[in-house]
Parts: structure tokens; C-alpha cells; sequence
């Protein structure tokens, strides 16, 4: 397993997660808009252990969801990155790919840039067949940005994710999906 420790796009580092990143981490995760789509959000204790856990991906599989860091500013925009899905699905085994940046940082195209970069990790350095996305049905941010990066609607793809309650309103979600092949024409174009 080699680590892949950074990527780069014109405008961020995506980089590993410092313990220093820890207040603002916990600023995000407890912002209720950025977790509007989530069942809660998430206290500080939580959002420890959540950057505990991402740590501990890139230990075990060499990439994961990586700190986003603006190259001009050194300002901590968030997180993007590929993760391998943990519950069992129709799709899995799978990598997604995910994103949560603050608020103050959204509608510059911060989102999209990170994730093209993860892509071509996905695509060229792990030499993945496939990356999946998913998100609950209302979460029209996070479709865009699978849109903006070329990633195609599955429309027999839905499904209610396992890990939430029955009558949960955020437990119908979409799925989307981009291969090589796919990857390579929007790359092309
Ligand atoms: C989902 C999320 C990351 C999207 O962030 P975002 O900043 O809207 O996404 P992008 O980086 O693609 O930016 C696109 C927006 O920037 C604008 N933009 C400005 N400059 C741009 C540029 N150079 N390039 C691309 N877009 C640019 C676009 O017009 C678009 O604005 P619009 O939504 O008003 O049309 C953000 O809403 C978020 O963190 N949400 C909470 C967490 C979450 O739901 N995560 C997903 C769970 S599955």
C-alpha cells in the first residue's frame, strides 16, 4: 500500500490531516447548514473521532478524504476525497467520492476543482474501474457538483440508505457513476 499522501489543483493542496485542523473541522461539522442533508450535526467529541477515522482509512488503503488547504490564503477549505464504501449495497464493493467544505468557501468552484483532482487519483494513480457518488434525493449541492465532474445519473441506481431509520425523510438517495472510459472522454472534451 503506498500512501498517497497530497494532491494539487490550481487553487488548493489536498493534503493530510494535522491535529492542528481540529477546531476548524469541528466548525464545519457543527455548522447545521453544511449538515443539512445529514441526521445531525456533529459535536466536537464526534467530529474527533470522524477525523480519527479518516486517518485510519488512509493508513489502511493509502487514500481517503484529504484536508483541503487554499494555496494562496493557507485557509482550511474542508475536505474531498475517495472512500470505500463501508455498508453493503447493490453497487458495493465501491469507491465514492464525497465533499464537505464551510459555507464561506462554497460558490467559487472549490468543490469541483478538489474532486476533478481525486478523480484523476482515482483513475490514474489507483487505476480504479469506477468511482460511485451518493447523496439523499434533496441534496441538489452535492448532485451538482457529481454533474460538474461528469459523473452520470444511475436512474435504476436509488436506493434507501441502510444506515438510516425507515421513516427518515434523508433515507431515499440517488446514485451516480463515472468509469475510465467515462472519465477519459469528459477529460477529452
Ligand atoms: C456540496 C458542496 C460541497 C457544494 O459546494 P459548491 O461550492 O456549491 O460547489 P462547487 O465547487 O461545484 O461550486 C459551484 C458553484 O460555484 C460557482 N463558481 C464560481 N466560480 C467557479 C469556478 N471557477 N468554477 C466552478 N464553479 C464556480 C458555480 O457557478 C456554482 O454556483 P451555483 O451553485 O450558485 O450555481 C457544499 O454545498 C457543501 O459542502 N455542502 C454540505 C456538505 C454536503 O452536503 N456534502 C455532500 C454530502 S453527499
Amino acid at each position: 500500500m503506498t500512501l498517497i499522501a497530497t494532491l494539487e489543483s490550481p487553487r488548493l493542496i489536498l493534503r493530510q490531516w494535522r491535529d492542528e485542523d481540529l477546531d476548524e473541522f469541528a466548525a464545519l461539522c457543527a455548522d447545521p447548514q453544511v449538515m443539512r442533508y445529514f441526521p445531525a450535526p456533529l459535536t466536537r467529541l464526534e467530529a474527533a473521532a470522524l477525523m480519527g477515522r479518516l486517518r485510519g482509512h488512509f493508513n489502511e488503503y493509502g487514500f481517503g478524504l484529504w484536508a483541503l488547504e487554499r494555496k494562496d490564503s493557507g485557509a482550511f477549505v474542508g475536505m474531498t476525497g475517495l472512500l470505500n464504501v463501508s455498508f453493503d449495497a447493490p453497487f458495493t464493493p465501491a469507491v465514492e467520492i464525497g465533499w464537505r467544505l464551510a459555507r464561506r468557501h462554497w460558490g467559487v468552484g472549490l468543490a469541483s476543482e478538489a474532486a476533478w483532482a481525486c478523480l484523476r487519483c482515482a483513475f490514474s494513480q489507483l487505476q480504479l474501474p469506477e468511482v460511485v457518488a451518493f447523496t439523499t434525493a434533496s441534496n441538489l449541492p452535492s448532485q451538482k457538483v457529481m454533474q460538474a465532474i461528469g459523473m452520470q445519473l444511475d436512474p435504476d441506481g436509488a436506493f434507501a440508505h441502510p444506515r438510516l431509520p425507515a421513516d427518515d425523510p434523508l433515507r431515499p438517495h440517488v446514485l451516480y457513476r463515472i468509469d475510465l472510459q467515462q472519465w477519459l472522454h469528459t477529460v477529452r472534451a
